[in-house]
């Protein structure tokens, strides 16, 4: 039986997209049971609806400050589906401490940056003033604390003395679409545990798992 994944999203929706199309695939252990927004006019409900996904918006600017009211709506949506996963995608809402207890273990999220570097916003603009060689993309289990939690993945790009936070981003994004999918597929198919703080998995690191940079030959 296929694990029922919710995409929550804000944006674009370009890793809701990867997620997407990797589970369209006969053997990937999740099915992407909904897409839900939090803001009604986010570019990714449309991809969701081309793709033939439900969406839906719950919008959370009416609830304020209330957080707990917004998530209150948002629980009877996900129990609706009998949703088992969470994948936030750019999901620019920060959860009450005790949504994400209930969700300990089963809400992803990705960041741009191989974290516990750079958390919060323009990651990549950290990372260049940083002068880091080597930068990249992480999915977690979420925590309360934001960007932070058990990791699960992280896939790397090496940083160019030229690469502006666009031009990092552009790299890393990339990366974020193949991570993300595959962490999926860890985690649904029950390839990680968690020990504490650290997710342990059942795969290997890839053969070429070394990354270098900058190359002196
Ligand atoms: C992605 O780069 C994601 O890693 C980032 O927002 C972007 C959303 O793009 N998330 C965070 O920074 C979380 N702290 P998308 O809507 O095209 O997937």
């Amino acid at each position: 039986m296929k694990r029922r994944v919710a995409i929550l999203i804000s944006g674009r929706g370009s890793n809701m997209t990867a997620l997407v199309e990797a589970a369209k695939a006969e053997d990937f252990p999740a099915e992407i049971a909904v897409v839900i927004s939090n803001k009604p006019g986010a570019a990714g409900l449309a991809r969701a609806q081309a793709a033939g996904v439900e969406t839906l918006v719950i919008e959370s600017k009416p609830f304020g400050k209330d957080r707990a009211a917004f998530e209150a709506e948002l629980q009877s949506a996900l129990d609706d589906r009998r949703i088992e996963f969470i994948c936030l995608g750019g999901f620019m809402r920060l959860f009450t401490a005790e949504f994400v207890r209930g969700w300990h273990g089963r809400m992803l999220n990705i960041h741009p940056s191989l974290l516990p570097s750079f958390r919060g916003l323009d990651p990549h603009g950290q990372a260049l003033r940083a002068g880091v060689k080597i930068s990249g993309a992480t999915v977690h289990f979420v925590v309360a604390e934001t960007d932070a939690g058990p990791i699960v993945m992280q896939g790397a790009v090496a940083v160019r003395d030229d690469d502006t936070a666009e031009t990092l981003a552009a790299r890393v994004l990339d990366i974020e679409h193949r991570i993300y999918p595959d962490a999926l597929r860890l985690v649904a198919g029950g390839g990680t545990r968690l020990d504490g703080d650290i997710c342990k998995t059942s795969a290997n690191a890839s053969p070429d798992d070394s990354l270098i940079s900058p190359s002196v030959i």
